[in-house]
């Protein structure tokens, strides 16, 4: 266990030798309901004009990229226009799992080779995706000022789309809770695992930190074998949740199984939506879509009556500068 796991373990109350996690009957039911978003109207903020989601993780290899890839087709098969941005800068996977081949990425807009138009890839299903650097350490570790250059480019394209979906490296380097805290809505991805759960835990508190007086946090389980699992994995998360950090509400978003038909659509590049439309996982992945989709129409309801959310990308500009 590295020094962060066992202080994060020690810090849930529990000691190594203990199972994790201690279930008792005191589950914490968070009911699923568009309230208070994150965003406050802030006066000298544009308003956003698309919605920003961000899709974060504690732990690697939980599943983020399959799930953004999988959720902006099934938006896009909606209607909407979406824009995947491939936050994991230095990493990048979402071309990948898209069977995309980038002729460029961020690192020519950095340099000024490429204009950001030219740089995003249509993709499959309707989607676009602007891709991150493969294999560049320097790409892995973004000044702030390189930020505040995306972000005000990324802000030009905001009447294009209606949903950015920002799929981010895994952990809480101070660069990637930047990209999550403006987010409109923030989705952590996590599985039953203890090391994914205690580092969903850590992600969720390093996110409450930040003086939000109602952090509200979106949780998909992903490589569940069951429903059972998936419940009690929640459960645990949800206690150790509250027990350690307020004002902090989890919305469980649905699970995603263990499934033979997603590994056979990371192997040919194809998101299962697309290349296993019948397949039990689809549907979860269609669920899970379903409740972001309401999300977003009640974003834009409350957008077009209030217009009091302000844009991501302003804010992203404005936190880098600081
Ligand atoms: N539901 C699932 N069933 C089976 N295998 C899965 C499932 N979800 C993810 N995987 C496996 O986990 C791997 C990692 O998934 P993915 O790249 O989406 O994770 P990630 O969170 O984006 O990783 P990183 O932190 O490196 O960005 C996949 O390549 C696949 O092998
Ligand atoms: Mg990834």
């Amino acid at each position: 266990m590295s020094p962060r796991s066992i202080d994060l373990v020690a810090e849930a109350g529990l000691s190594s030798g203990e199972p994790a996690f201690v279930l008792t009957e005191e589950a914490v039911a968070v009911p699923f309901e568009f309230g208070d978003a994150p965003e406050r109207p802030e006066a000298s903020m544009p308003p956003a004009q698309c919605q920003v989601l961000a899709i974060a993780s504690g732990k690697g290899g939980t599943g983020k990229t399959t799930f953004t890839t999988n959720l902006a087709i099934s938006l896009a098969q909606r209607g909407l226009r979406v824009l995947i941005v491939d936050a994991d800068f230095g990493l990048a996977n979402d071309h990948l799992l898209l069977g995309l081949e980038p002729q460029g990425d961020i690192g020519d807009v950095l340099a000024g080779r490429k204009g950001i138009r030219e740089v995003i890839l249509p993709g499959p299903g309707g989607v676009k995706l602007l891709p991150g650097g493969m294999g560049s350490s320097r790409l892995s570790n973004l000044e702030p000022y390189e930020i505040a250059i995306l972000a005000r480019e990324l802000g030009c394209l905001e009447p294009e789309y209606d949903m950015v979906l920002v799929d981010l490296a895994a952990g809480i380097s101070p660069a990637n809770l930047q990209w999550m805290r403006p987010a409109h809505d923030r989705v952590v991805v996590t599985n039953p695992e203890v090391t994914a759960l205690i580092d969903a835990y850590g992600l969720v508190k390093c996110l409450s930190q930040d003086g939000e007086p109602n952090c509200e946090l979106h949780v998909v389980m992903n490589r569940v074998r069951d429903e059972t699992e998936f419940q009690q994995s929640m459960k645990k998360l949800r206690q150790v949740v509250a027990k350690h950090l307020s004002g902090v509400r989890l919305n469980s978003l649905g699970y995603i199984p263990f499934d033979r038909y997603l590994l056979h659509s990371i192997a040919i590049q194809r998101p299962a939506v697309l290349s296993h439309p019948k397949a039990f996982v689809t549907a979860c992945l269609r669920g899970i879509e379903a409740k972001l989709f309401a999300r977003h129409r009640a974003w834009e309801k409350r957008q077009c009556r209030d217009a009091d959310i302000p844009s991501y990308f302003a804010k992203l500009e404005r936190q880098a500068h600081e």
